[in-house]
């Protein structure tokens, strides 16, 4: 039996599990998922330490994405974001992977999104720069935007075709824009949208990494107007997809998968 697990410090809302094991269940494949919670020094001890218990693969949350990047071989992708939140172990040497890029890139593939144009990405934390890496290497002209302008200035110099913004002038961003990420976390605990709603239009795709509550006012301002709305369980579902493709070969049984991490929202 193969085990997979995720590290997080704190893990216990986490519906990787149910999600990874229905997907090992629709395929019949022989592995168990488990959380583990190590204390917040101590993700690359314990990478080292699943390495060496056999665990084929892990996945990586806060506060740990950036402190696992010494204990594993990044990928371009994830060396270039800064960040890891899945590992495979194979034989030798660890690999790390951020998938919350892809994880955006396939939600919006998901719905139909064309992906050849310009997109807004709000917040330039760790979601905004997985999100705005994602976007670029798609081809998409990015426009950055956080509420601390300098961090979103130094983002787009990092990735090709990008500028960097405040949020006083999301207005005219998006005017013409495709598509709009919200990689902030406003949203989460109140009922709060980091985008005004006169600034949303109906040629918009908006996602919204905010998975809890599914339903944010950002996205309900986005429906107003007539956009194509994403919400974030379909983020979090697609970066586990991509992980559950790099460990097993297999395509990813996603109705399953997507069905046992709504069940837990
Ligand atoms: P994550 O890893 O989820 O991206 P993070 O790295 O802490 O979390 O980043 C949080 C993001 O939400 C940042 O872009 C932050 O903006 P600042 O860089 O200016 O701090 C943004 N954010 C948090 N609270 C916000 C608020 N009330 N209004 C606007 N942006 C906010």
């Amino acid at each position: 039996m193969d085990v997979y697990g995720l590290i997080g410090n704190p893990v216990g809302h986490s519906l990787s599990p149910p999600m990874h094991e229905a997907g090992y269940e629709a395929l019949g494949i022989d592995a168990k998922y488990v959380t583990f919670e190590p204390a917040a020094d101590g993700g690359a001890a314990a990478v080292e330490a699943a390495d060496r218990l056999g665990v084929a693969g892990l996945n990586v949350t806060i506060p740990f994405k950036q402190d696992v990047l010494d204990a594993v071989s990044p990928d371009p992708l994830a060396e270039r974001i800064g960040a890891v939140n899945t590992i495979d172990f194979g034989d030798g040497t660890p690999t790390g992977y951020n998938t919350d890029a892809v994880g955006a890139v396939r939600a919006l593939e998901h719905h139909g999104v064309d992906l050849s144009g310009t997109a807004v990405v709000v917040g330039a934390g760790g979601a905004g720069r997985a999100v705005a890496f994602g976007l670029a290497d798609e081809g998409m002209s990015v426009r950055v935007a956080n509420r601390t302008e300098s961090k979103a200035r130094d983002l787009a110099g990092e990735v090709p075709d990008a500028s960097g913004h405040g949020l006083a002038g999301l207005a005219e961003l998006l005017a013409d824009a495709d598509v709009l990420v919200n990689c902030t976390s406003v949203g989460m605990d109140e009922d709060e949208t980091p985008v005004p709603a006169e600034a949303l239009h109906g040629e918009l795709a908006v996602l919204d990494a905010v998975y809890s509550p599914l339903s944010t006012r950002l996205l309900r301002d986005a429906a107003e107007v007539g956009a194509t709305t994403i919400d974030g369980a379909w983020m979090l579902l697609y970066q586990g997809v991509e992980a559950f493709e790099l460990w097993t070969g297999e395509d990813a049984p996603v109705n399953p998968m997507n069905d046992a991490l709504r069940a837990g929202l």
